[in-house]
């Protein structure tokens, strides 16, 4: 059950994915069929779904979250429950889907890049209506995550009820991740990022929404469907538009353990920031603290910083402004 008391306000929202991550890391991961049999250095089963990364990233920063979900009722459902209610996350919004299996994630990484297979399983049964409604009454700011994994089942009412968050008073983020089916969106995403005040795609992902190939144009266009958007950029860092004009944030050249996850970190650190009253350039510099520092351990929550580190951390973020 909750981390939180059921009756006290939420700073966040999260509605997304959940499940577990299964962990292989090497410096040779690549699998050899032919029922060989290889060893790698390290595996570990750890909290997985970009949304639960997010949660969990979020916590540590001090945020009073939420998450909304799907999950199955199966062992690996119950792993990420228990995992995200020892982190402090309200879990009451995770719905348990009798007879489904849990999605979930084999990620082979050797540091910087990494392979990725995953099964949804209950994850894109979740919709709108699913949402509890006096959840996102009491929630300062509403993110979703992975929206293309949901687009089906979540999608439809999507725009409806971030229209309803942002009436109730709370800020909207967006964080579509990759599109597996390669549609990259429509009408219905079109009216989903009018209801969103915040993208934070990544440079590939803001390219093919966009169908911008250079990143200046694209977030200018993407700036033009309604959001205020900013990009991630991997080890570069980020580049973000706040309506002035445009910004490069650069962490520094640090060694990487594992970036899984780490754009959910950046996008926990960067509405941190916001809901601490930051400008989006100053929040996107505390997003990229959080996923550089995120990229220091195994997982996508292994190396999550508090606060106190993530504001320590952005010290050593430069922040821009871009030319072009
Ligand atoms: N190799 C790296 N070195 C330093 N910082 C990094 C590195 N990778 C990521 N980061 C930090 O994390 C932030 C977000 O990472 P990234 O650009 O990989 O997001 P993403 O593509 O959305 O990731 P995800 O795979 O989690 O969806 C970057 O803006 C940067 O601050
Ligand atoms: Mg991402």
């Amino acid at each position: 059950m909750s981390g939180q008391p059921a009756d006290g306000g939420l700073d966040l929202l999260i509605v997304g994915d959940c499940n577990p991550d299964v962990l292989v890391l090497g410096d040779d991961v690549t699998p050899a069929f032919g029922q060989q049999e290889k060893i790698v250095a390290s595996m570990a089963l750890v909290i997985g779904g970009s949304a639960a990364i997010m949660a969990v990233a979020a916590s540590r920063l001090g945020l009073r979250v939420a998450l909304c979900a799907a999950v199955g009722a199966d062992p690996a459902g119950e792993f990420m429950l228990t995992q995200l209610a020892a982190e402090g996350v309200n879990t009451d919004a995770i719905v348990v889907r009798p007879g489904q299996a849990t999605g979930m994630t084999v990620a082979l990484s050797h540091g910087t890049d990494r392979a990725i297979l995953t099964a949804l399983g209950a994850m894109p049964t979740l919709t709108a209506a699913d949402v509890d409604p006096a959840l996102m009454a009491r929630a300062r700011y509403v993110h979703v995550s992975s929206y293309f994994l949901l687009e089906r089942t979540l999608g439809p009412g999507l725009a409806a009820l971030l229209e309803r968050a942002q009436t109730a008073g709370a800020t909207t983020s967006l964080d579509t991740n990759w599109d597996p089916a390669g549609l990259w969106g429509g009408d219905q995403l079109d009216g989903v990022l009018a209801a969103t005040d915040l993208l934070l795609p990544n440079e590939a992902e803001a390219r093919l929404i966009s169908g911008e190939a250079v990143i200046g144009k694209a977030i200018t266009a993407l700036a033009a469907r309604g959001p205020r958007v900013a990009v991630k950029r991997g080890a570069l860092g980020a580049r973000c538009f706040d309506g002035t004009g445009s910004w490069l944030v650069r962490p520094p050249d640090d060694p990487v353990v594992d970036a899984t996850g780490a754009g959910d970190c950046f996008d926990a650190g960067v509405i941190a920031g916001l809901l601490r009253g930051q400008g989006l350039a100053e929040a996107v510099r505390l997003g990229c603290a959080v996923g550089t520092a995120s990229t220091r351990g195994a997982g996508g929550t292994s190396a999550a910083p508090s606060l106190a580190a993530a504001l320590e951390e952005a010290e050593r973020v430069r922040v821009t402004r871009a030319e072009d």
